[in-house]
């Protein structure tokens, strides 16, 4: 985990939780596998939960995803705080991720994504996309939650490791009210997606 993405999630923390720091809050860490280090140490607070996800088990990972776009063992509206680095770029329909991350988070609920914008080729077990601004905002309205900040780290030279190469965008969105109608059309929207016309799995890489 390189040193921007620690200060990111830091200032996330320090920003957006500090108000929580006295209620009991479920923090799921979405990419959790801890390659070179894990958020884990930032959330590590007596009143806080974090539950490390993945697709692959190994160090940091609490839950094994069997399926990326369809989490059922996390029940809707059971997630507090939805956080992510370095995970989103190696997601091949992170659109459907997305909604996913909308279904778990209890209305109110915050979600803080990391990705790089730039940056050399890294297979987990693949390397797809890379993000800017306007494409987390476009990612957020997609799935209906509320933009709090997104900003991407333009800064190249002054980190100790090579964090400058990646350029990370980071986004902060609040769950919103989930009425009926919302939850009606999400609904229909998942079974479209992942029923009737699930993703191709297998692209031959
Ligand atoms: C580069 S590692 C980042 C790990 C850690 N968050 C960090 O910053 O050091 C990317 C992680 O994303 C995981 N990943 C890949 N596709 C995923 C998916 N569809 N859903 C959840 N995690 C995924 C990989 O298994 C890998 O552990």
């Amino acid at each position: 985990m390189h040193e921007s993405s620690l200060t990111n999630m830091t200032r996330f923390r320090d920003q957006f939780l500090e108000q929580y720091k006295d209620q009991d809050l479920l923090i799921a860490d979405l990419g959790s596998y801890d390659v070179n280090g894990s958020y884990r140490p930032l959330f590590a607070h007596s009143s806080w939960s974090y539950l490390g996800l993945d697709v692959s088990a190994g160090p940091n990972v609490d839950i094994v995803l069997e399926n990326p776009y369809n989490w059922q063992t996390l029940s809707s509206d059971s997630v507090d705080v939805i956080i992510s680095g370095q995970a989103f770029e190696h997601i091949e329909f992170f659109w459907l991720t997305v909604l996913e991350i909308s279904r778990v988070l209890k209305p109110g609920g915050l979600c803080c994504i990391i990705a790089p914008s730039s940056g050399p080729e890294h297979r987990y077990p693949v390397d797809c996309w890379r993000f800017y601004r306007d494409g987390m905002r476009a990612l957020m309205a997609y799935a209906g939650l509320e933009i709090l900040d997104v900003y991407t780290n333009h800064q190249l030279t002054g980190w100790q490791d090579d964090s400058g190469i990646w350029q990370d965008s980071v986004v902060v969105a609040r769950q919103r009210a989930k009425p009926f109608r919302r939850r009606l059309r999400e609904r229909l929207r998942r079974y479209f997606h992942l029923v009737l016309l699930p993703p191709n799995q297998d692209l031959g890489n």
